[in-house]
């Protein structure tokens, strides 16, 4: 890797960067690294070893952290595939059990092939009674994202014949099972809130259709399924399958890499999503929406939305990736319009969101901050508009992305560039000091709160 390298390898100096330390004037190449498409790279896993020197990116905005095949997205043209198909057109014309089977095998089915993977999912979609048991422990006010990460983290103790990750046919159980009874940990969340008895999956029923009846049915009569509503969360679910190394996507790799249990790996995922800054940012767009009331009150928040000193921001606006629309936010605005109408609903939230939409991208800070509104924009107004209540929208995401995490699970588990992820960090601490017994220290008033404790440090 250092200038010193034999001539033969002179020849790649194209495919190289190299790096200097102008403290020393010593040199080093650094290969370049080429996928099938997107920006190139810097190979820089020998840099360390080689150098000493260690590379600084908190939040890895310019650092790949693994090699995929799964998602490609172009953020400054707005394409997102995911095995190369565009997501308008898995959108259009495919289904989200279909959209699963290609996230995770890699090619769209045969028909064959869908009908095993549909019925294989089916027959995974109960729950144990005993899993059904830990609701219980649980206040009916709780998160029903808490009890998503309590809930699917106890699966782990539950599947004992599916934990040897080395063995692929138990890494294709846990997947499949994982998918099969995400909604239905989701509905039991949402009618455990309600202190209503808990849902049962139908095998009749696609996927989707199953979503909505486990969700809205009412045991003492009989639910009647909207077909449009039915394509409209199979749509959502797609949208939000999968998005290459974001947050959550990425805490399930690390949690992974470590070989732990593939069901406290989705765990982990579902935690990291429900933050406001990620998928709890369908959630926050409805407060803020909500705080916003009316048109009139659109510009003195899109000024808030600029102020640094202002913790406020426009949720559902911006993407680390995305400097241009969000493809999945055009598809889902479509859909909400769609929604709507059928229900017959005139939503003023609808009205006030793209009259936010519109005036926030002929705004200059927005339109030179390159921030337009992302998947989680929209996702929120069809929910609620379906009955959803707010608690429940980032639950929707982490049932569409569970597939998601699950492939890149599978794929981080195979790849043989992959070790157990252990970041190193820039030490801003104290240096070596010596212990000072108690008796020797000073002293200082008595104090009533912690907050002391923080200050400065
Ligand atoms: C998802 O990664 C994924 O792929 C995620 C996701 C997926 O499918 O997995 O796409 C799902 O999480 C979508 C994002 C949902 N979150 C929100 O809508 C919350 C609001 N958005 C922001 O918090 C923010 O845009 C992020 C978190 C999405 C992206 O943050 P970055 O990339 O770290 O960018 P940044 O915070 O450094 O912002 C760059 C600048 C800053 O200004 P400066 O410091 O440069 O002056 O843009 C500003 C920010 O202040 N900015 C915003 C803003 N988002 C960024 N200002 C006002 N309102 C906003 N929404």
């Amino acid at each position: 890797m250092s200038d010193k390298q034999n001539p033969a390898d002179q020849a790649n100096t194209t495919d190289s960067f190299t790096l200097t330390d102008n403290s020393t004037g010593e040199s080093w190449r650094l290969p370049s690294r080429v996928g099938a498409m997107g920006n190139r790279l810097i190979d820089i896993k020998a840099l360390y070893g080689e150098t000493g020197v260690l590379t600084y990116d908190p939040g890895f905005t310019s650092t790949a952290s693994c090699k995929s095949s799964i998602t490609f997205i172009n953020g400054v043209e707005g394409v997102l595939l995911h095995r190369g198909y565009s997501i308008d057109e898995l959108a259009a014309k495919s289904d989200f059990m279909e959209t699963c089977y290609l996230l995770l095998y890699g090619e769209l089915p045969t028909p064959e092939q869908k009908a095993s993977f549909d019925a294989d999912i089916r027959n995974h979609t109960l729950i144990h009674e005993q899993l059904a048991r830990f609701y219980s422990g649980f206040m009916r006010s709780a998160h029903p994202m808490a009890i998503m990460v309590g809930v699917v983290g106890a699966l782990s103790a539950f599947y004992h014949d599916s934990i040897d990750i080395t063995d692929i046919e138990q890494r294709r159980l846990a997947a499949h099972r994982l998918i099969a009874k995400m909604p239905t940990i989701g509905a039991c969340a949402f009618k455990y809130s309600l202190g209503l008895p808990f849902p049962t999956p139908r095998n009749e029923l696609s996927y989707s259709e199953n979503v909505l009846q486990m969700m809205f049915s009412n045991p003492a009569e009989d639910y009647k399924l909207n077909p449009v509503l039915v394509k409209a969360i199979d749509k959502i679910l797609i949208l939000h399958a999968d998005h290459e190394q974001n947050a959550s996507t990425s805490t399930v790799r690390l949690a992974g890499s470590s070989g732990a249990n593939p069901y406290a790996c989705i765990a982990s995922g579902i935690a990291s999503l429900w933050g406001p800054a990620h998928g709890g940012a369908n959630e926050a767009v409805l407060k803020m929406l909500d705080e916003i009331g009316s048109a009139d009150q659109i510009d003195k928040y899109v000024k808030k939305a600029q102020d640094k000193n202002d913790k406020f921001r426009l949720m559902g606006f911006g993407h680390r990736v995305y400097k241009n629309y969000d493809p999945r936010a055009t598809v889902m605005r479509n859909t909400c319009h769609e929604v709507l109408k059928v229900l017959g609903i005139n939503n003023p939230q609808l009205e006030l969101a793209m009259k936010l939409e519109e005036m926030a991208l002929k705004d200059a800070y927005f339109i030179d901050k390159k921030l337009y509104p992302n998947v989680d924009f929209y996702s929120g107004i069809i929910l609620k508009a379906m009955g959803f209540p707010t608690s429940m929208f980032t639950v929707m995401f982490a049932i569409g992305r569970t597939v998601g995490w699950i492939s890149h699970w599978k794929e981080m588990l195979v790849d043989d560039e992959q070790k157990i992820g252990r970041p190193r960090q820039l030490y801003m601490g104290e240096t070596k000091r010596r212990y000072v017994p108690i008796d020797k220290r000073g002293h200082t008033e008595k104090k009533t709160s912690w907050s002391w404790l923080w200050k400065g440090k």
